[in-house]
């Protein structure tokens, strides 16, 4: 063992756990759900990206096991060798529909459709446009590119134009992208004033749909459907982890994108395809979305009911449009104190801190889903209060 390697480790752990910044990770004992246990202790969970409750749902637990049953448990290969399951071609075809896109390519995670997909399309030489908020895995997905990466503020178009104008005369494929929804903070993307102003400096705009699938627009469709934008965003980016309940990401677009990233994309060349269970899952969930609206609608009752609880309390939820709530306390240790207090009283919400959000911008992010109950959602807000009281948060 090199003992000066692990002194540097040791270093660094001890300089996150003095500024409340060091991880603790959790145990999952049971099923996620909006209640579950965690590390044995019964909570009502604000935590996970389950937003529609899919993750336990009989029938999509039945169409992963069928999936199993018939394909087994791994997928034993990449998509271009012999990964590619008959389960996966259907699922890329319902998700092209649901989505109103002419193709669909499935990947492991959104972050390998991320990372993987960004330094296919653009290489040094060309430009990349980043809202300055965009998840990690589309900062991984520009560095590994090569691209010369411009950052413009978070969702403010006149900054993007601003940029884009300095490099008017510039050659080279150049690239705006930006998350829809954005995972910290909750707000949303101004998506058709992106796409606007990205047209008219003849670029290509990609979104990352991560937490606007299922939760945005008709029946779920996301965050293109939502602003009545199909047909004019070039590449979109999408998660099958939060509110589709399983693990994937996946990229939709035109034939040709989708044939161009299948010959490109090192996680589709180098990493094996998602497994028989996920895309079985997704086929189901997929059919769920289609045939009703309920679970999408129950989700924004949830969101909308649980922020004026807590708004009401007198907590700051920030600039969150969607059901991703957070709860600014500043400090990071103070936020990591009070979710430790929560989880005490029965409520599981994880605090957040640097690098994961700025300096000073500390919060407690409480994740909505359609199947949380009132009385839960009464009961976390109710233990917030108290427990913002005691820490001296709140003064009332
Ligand atoms: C905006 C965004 N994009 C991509 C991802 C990555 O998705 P996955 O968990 O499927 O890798 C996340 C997950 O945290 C996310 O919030």
């Amino acid at each position: 063992m090199n003992g000066k390697f692990q002194e540097t480790m040791r270093a660094e752990l001890e300089r996150l756990e003095k500024e409340g910044l060091s991880l603790r990770i959790r145990t999952l004992d049971s099923e996620q759900g909006p209640a579950c246990t965690i590390d044995g202790k019964y909570v009502v969970n604000l935590a996970a990206n389950n937003y529609l409750g899919m993750i336990g749902r009989k029938d999509v637990k039945e169409a992963a096991k069928k999936a199993i049953d018939e394909f087994g448990v791994g997928s034993g290969a990449v998509k271009t060798i012999i990964g590619n399951t008959r389960l996966i071609v259907e699922a890329e075809k319902k998700l092209a529909k649901f989505k109103d896109v002419e193709d669909v390519l499935m990947y492991q995670a959104g972050l390998t459709a991320n990372s993987g997909t960004i330094p296919a399309l653009v290489h040094d030489g060309d430009l990349i446009f980043s809202d300055e908020l965009n998840h990690a895995s589309i900062i991984d997905g520009c560095r590994l590119s090569r691209a010369k990466i411009v950052p413009f503020k978070h969702c403010d178009v006149a900054s993007l134009e601003e940029k884009m104008k300095e490099y008017d005369n510039e050659a080279g494929t150049k690239m705006v992208i930006t998350d829809g929804v954005f995972s910290m903070d909750g707000d949303i993307a101004p998506l058709p004033d992106i796409v606007e102003v990205t047209k008219r400096h003849g670029a290509v705009t990609m979104v990352d749909d991560a937490h606007g699938e299922g939760v945005l627009g008709d029946h779920g469709r996301g965050i293109v459907n939502h602003f009545h934008l199909e047909g004019q965003v070039d590449v979109e980016v999408g998660t099958l982890s939060k509110a589709f309940g399983v693990v994937g990401g996946y990229v939709a677009g035109t034939h040709t994108l989708v044939e161009y990233l299948k010959n490109k994309s090192r996680p589709i060349l180098f990493s094996s395809t998602m497994t028989p269970a996920d895309a079985g899952a997704i086929l189901k969930v997929v059919d769920i979305l289609t045939e009703s609206d309920d679970l999408v609608r129950r989700l924004w009752e949830n969101a909308t009911y649980f922020k004026a609880r807590m708004k009401s309390y007198g907590f700051d939820t920030w600039r969150s449009e969607t059901p991703i709530t957070p709860i600014i306390i500043g400090d990071s240790q103070l936020a990591k104190n009070l979710s430790v207090k929560l989880f005490e009283k029965g409520v599981f919400a994880q605090s957040l801190g640097f690098p994961t959000v700025p300096t000073g911008l500390a919060r407690i992010r409480c994740m909505l889903c359609s199947a949380h109950t009132k009385e839960q959602l009464n009961f976390a807000a109710d233990m917030f209060h108290e427990s913002a009281l005691e820490l001296g948060i709140l003064k009332t």
